[in-house]
């Protein structure tokens, strides 16, 4: 037993005992008689805090005193209108990750440690902390040649706390698991073990450093949004230097009052950017919030902040795509195939009784004015409705869907009779022009085709070739001679087949 572990997860308790938010007042209906004796002994030692707010709201604030560890966990649960509802998801995702800054003399001798040169030589002008956080804090300084950045700084110690606050978390998991039957279901100690695996990787900034550069070119290739460049030379596990990005932050409530500023375009570059980012490139910036985001008149936007990078696989990307074009043309039948070929409903459900849930979903959102369709309400919803089909969702959806829900809430205070259909219109349509038109069916079916051709040549090649020697060059012989033929063949066909029809 892990004694010190065990004493941190008391005071952890006691915390959320005071905010009476460990077995919340408002859950007392759901609980069984004993647990609900117990609720309310424990409820003995609430505090002031027990009584202001929402249990999610209360949550939130528990937490944000409980560190790092349990911040990143209400971040994650926050996601899960799914399994909590969207009130309590929403006042969870309010919770705010801003601390005092530690000085900064402890920012330079960080800096000079990691990377191995005096902070003046350089930074010969280092600034005072702009922001503060859990892990780490941002300094605005120059550079030696000129260049004006900004250093993200890891706090001191930080990992020891986050190694101690996990093994706290993981044991609260393990004892839940074990005593809490109905909560295997949720599997804790995996939940858990995956929100420690995102915070380790939080903590070493050549991470964030990698994904910085690779929003940067994604983005560049849209122009609908821009990050700022990676200065490798000040970039160590502890250290960021990213360029200075000018701009109002939009943040700032004056920053929409802008002379110049347009509104309606910058929202629909909002959007845009993250549509773009997650159909066309399969990665998408998983934290724009206000915070995030800098603008210069009249539509120009850059994102900072590349802690939470998401990533869709083609599947994913392809069942998205599908989806909104099926809302969007009200194919319910198309949208309930697509989650049944994606596998993520199982097979013995019905389909026709699916397709009508979706129905459920669509009409009441598409029954509404152009500007007052949600997307991102359309994405909870569906999620919260395929879980009565047992749809299993893939954690990257979820983080996209919450990520959605973020992005249109940007969209909306820019403008609040913004349009996101049209504005996402064009992406999705592209999108589906380009990998569901009967030219990319063809080339889908010539890559099946080669697949399965591969497998038999390989198979062809087994039962002839002596079994130990494997000589890559001389391989294919008739058997790719015949496989290439044979694609041909198939995409002359189809794509015969396909300009008649
Ligand atoms: N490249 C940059 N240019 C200007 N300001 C920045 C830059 N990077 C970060 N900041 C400022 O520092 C704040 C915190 O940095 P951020 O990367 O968002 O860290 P956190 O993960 O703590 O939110 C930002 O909200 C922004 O105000
Ligand atoms: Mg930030």
């Amino acid at each position: 037993m892990d004694i010190a572990a065990f004493a941190r997860l008391l005071a952890a308790g006691w915390t959320l005992i005071r905010a009476d938010a460990l077995l919340p007042r408002e859950l007392d209906p759901a609980l069984p008689p004993g647990t609900r004796a117990l609720a309310g002994f424990l409820r003995l030692f609430a505090g002031r805090a027990a009584r202001q707010g929402r249990p999610g709201e209360r949550l939130a604030r528990a937490l944000e005193r409980l560190g790092p560890v349990a911040i990143k966990l209400g971040q994650v649960l926050s996601t899960r209108a799914d399994v909590f509802g969207a009130a309590f998801a929403d006042d969870l995702s309010r919770l705010k990750d801003r601390l005092p800054p530690f000085p900064d003399d402890q920012a330079r001798a960080e800096i000079e440690r990691e990377l191995g040169r005096p902070v003046a030589e350089l930074f010969p002008i280092f600034g005072g902390a702009v922001a503060a956080a859990s892990l780490a804090q941002a300094h605005e300084a120059v550079m030696a040649d000129g260049r004006r950045v900004a250093v993200k700084v890891l706090r001191p110690g930080v990992e020891r706390r986050v190694a101690d606050d996990s093994r706290t978390l993981l044991l609260a998991a393990r004892l839940i698991e074990g005593l809490v039957p109905a909560a295997r279901r949720l599997e804790p100690v995996a939940f858990v073990a995956t929100v420690i695996r995102a915070l380790q990787l939080e903590l070493d900034m050549r991470f964030e450093a990698a994904g910085a550069a690779e929003m940067a070119e994604v983005m560049a290739r849209d122009g609908y949004m821009r990050a700022p460049g990676v200065i490798w030379d000040g970039v160590a596990k502890r250290v960021l230097t990213l360029e200075w990005v000018g701009g109002a932050p939009l943040s700032d409530p004056a920053t929409l009052e802008l002379p110049g500023l347009d509104r309606q375009a910058l929202a629909d570059n909002v959007i845009r950017a993250f549509l773009a980012q997650a159909l066309d490139h399969g990665v998408f910036h998983a934290d724009l919030h206000e915070g995030n985001l800098f603008v210069v008149a009249p539509a120009e936007l850059t994102a900072v902040d590349f802690g939470i990078v998401g990533r869709l696989g083609p599947r994913e990307r392809r069942y998205l795509a599908e989806i909104l074009y099926g809302f969007l043309t009200r194919d319910y039948a198309r949208v309930a195939e697509v989650h049944f070929e994606a596998g993520y409903v199982p097979a013995h459900h019905d389909r026709d009784a699916f397709a009508q849930a979706l129905r459920a979903v669509g009409e009441p959102v598409f029954g509404r004015a152009a500007n007052q369709v949600s997307m991102s309400r359309l994405l909870t919803q569906l999620f919260e409705i395929t879980a009565l089909f047992e749809m299993r969702l893939r954690p990257e959806l979820v983080l996209l869907q919450k990520t959605m829900v973020t992005v249109e809430g940007v969209a909306r205070r820019l403008c609040p009779d913004h349009d996101l259909w049209a504005a996402a219109d064009p992406v999705v349509r592209r999108w589906i022009a380009r990998e569901l038109s009967p030219v990319a069916r063809v080339r889908e079916l010539a890559d099946e085709a080669v697949r399965a051709l591969r497998a038999i040549a390989r198979l062809a090649e087994a039962e002839t070739a002596p079994p130990v020697v494997v000589e890559p060059v001389a391989a294919p012989g008739f058997a790719w001679f015949a496989a290439g033929a044979a694609v041909a063949g198939a995409a002359f066909v189809l794509a015969w087949a396909l300009s008649q029809a």
